[in-house]
């Protein structure tokens, strides 16, 4: 009786069979196969309470009955078990099966316990690790999975067997290094010991199969393996990318060269047709000056209609002679190869002034001597910006700063107008700021522009006085 109370309120279902037919189970069975009460379990067969086949395939009132012969053999067996309960739902459980004798009949106990959530979840890690590997399998870039002591590959995948040339037989009897050339392989070892790899890139070249060097991007992920130090390592192949960026760098190289040449060829021109103007055709003028002013004092004084003409042929040379020195050295200062920077640039400041009516302030160190090719880049740029202030700014004010701190040089022009905003600073017609910034970079210097909406403009070039080592 008292065991009669501890079949029933166990929490696990037990089910009583005499060979092959239920006749008794607990509380705990009825609720798991649905049944409201014993008489519709009792007399039911294995296989009215199984699907048709387990899982492995085999009948299962067949091999129910292989299970029987076995405990009846052995005395007990555990097994795993899917039945289905009265609603047709499906169940799996763990089965222990023992048999007793009662009253010489031999009856079979079978207790359960219910592993349908774990068979669930087991079955799910199947389907994702399926998804895994068809994701390893399909992926468009090669992968490698290899071990970081050994540096041995176990598993490629398809993308990595076709871009490669190697057949996975090949790729697992090779290891990682083998497809980098050899001096790189040091590189690799110390990017692998990185205790904080995960993610991390490595560039370096592989070699196919054919020869063909490649350059690629490894980004390494440790792998959860138990026993083995194992990475996925995922291949970027960026070959094609950095041609076109060292294409693309080249041209622009070559574009600068063109620039400057163009720019040297042009300074070269401006002073060829500068000094032609102010030596020959300076000269003419002044002979022609000298002569009028011969036959100025010949001209008898009562003939004043002479007189008066030969003054104004005078008067009109004179302009003449000025225009020309005005041209010549707007074309080519001679005063920057004669005096330098400095007085180049408070000449050309005064000129400034008197021209545009802006108060102009200068502060020039007058020590600072540079080459020719630094002096014309220097003082073109300050032209340029000096007719920015006239174009753009609306200034009254303009300032000029020459110094030299520390070896370095630095050129700083500011203006109180309306301030230059970035859009105009990058923007795709400042052809003439682009300019300035190419000349200052290609002295080795490097120009930097800011404005302040309605407080002004301030350009700023710095360069090293020793001038071989360019700013960054
Ligand atoms: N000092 C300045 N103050 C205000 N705006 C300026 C100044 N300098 C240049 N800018 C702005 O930047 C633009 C680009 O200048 P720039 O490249 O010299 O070309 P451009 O003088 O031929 O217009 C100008 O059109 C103007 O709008
Ligand atoms: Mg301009």
């Amino acid at each position: 009786m008292k065991f009669r109370l501890l079949f029933e309120r166990s929490l696990e279902p037990i089910v009583i069979f005499d060979e092959n037919r239920i006749i008794d189970c607990n509380a705990a069975a009825l609720s798991i196969m649905g049944a409201a009460d014993r008489q519709q379990l009792v007399g039911a067969s294995i296989e009215e309470i199984s699907p048709e086949v387990q899982p492995d395939g085999q009948l299962s009132g067949e091999k129910a009955r292989d299970i029987v012969k076995e405990v009846l053999k052995t005395g007990g067996s555990k097994f795993e078990w899917v039945h289905r309960n009265l609603d047709g739902k499906l169940f799996w459980v763990d089965v222990f099966l023992t048999h007793v004798s009662v009253n010489d009949r031999t009856l079979l106990c079978g207790t359960w316990r219910d592993i349908t959530q774990r068979k669930i979840a087991q079955e799910s890690l199947r389907l994702s690790e399926k998804r895994y590997q068809e994701m390893f399998e399909k992926n468009p870039q090669p992968l490698f999975v290899f071990d970081v002591d050994t540096l041995e590959i176990i598993d490629v995948n398809l993308a990595a067997i076709e871009q490669y040339g190697f057949s996975f037989e090949e790729f697992v009897s090779m290891t990682l290094g083998q497809l980098l050339q050899a001096d790189e392989i040091p590189r690799l070892i110390s990017h692998l010991s990185d205790p904080e790899i995960n993610g991390k890139k490595l560039s370096c070249k592989h070699i196919r199969k054919n020869g063909d060097v490649r350059d690629v991007e490894m980004t390494g992920h440790e792998l959860d393996f138990p026993g083995k130090n194992l990475r996925i390592a995922i291949i970027n192949d960026v070959t094609e990318a950095k041609k076109a960026q060292e294409e693309l760098r080249n041209s622009y190289e070559r574009l600068k060269m063109l620039s400057a040449h163009i720019q040297e060829v042009r300074e070269n021109e401006r002073k060829g047709i500068a000094m032609e103007l102010h030596d020959v055709l300076g000269q003419i003028l002044t002979t022609i000056n000298m002569d009028l002013s011969w036959l100025s004092k010949r001209i008898p004084e009562k003939e004043k209609g002479f007189q008066a003409k030969v003054s104004s042929m005078i008067f009109m040379v004179k302009q003449a002679v000025k225009t020309v020195q005005k041209v010549s050295s707007e074309l080519r200062p001679v005063i920057l190869d004669d005096f330098g920077l400095a007085a180049a640039i408070e000449h050309g400041a005064q000129s400034f002034e008197k021209k545009s009516g802006i108060t102009t302030s200068v502060m020039l160190d007058r020590t600072i001597e540079l080459d020719k090719q630094r002096n014309t880049a220097l003082f073109r740029i300050f032209q340029e910006a000096a007719t920015n202030v006239i174009r753009h700014a609306g200034a009254t004010k303009f300032e000029v700063s020459l110094h030299k701190d520390n070896d370095i040089i630095t050129l700083l022009m500011e203006d109180n107008g309306c301030g230059i905003s970035a859009e105009e600073i990058s923007g795709k017609m400042s052809f003439g700021i682009l300019g300035m910034k190419e000349r200052a970079s290609f002295i080795g210097g490097k120009l930097e522009i800011s404005g302040l909406k309605g407080k002004g403009t301030q350009i700023r070039v710095v360069l090293p006085h020793g001038g071989k080592k360019a700013l960054q």
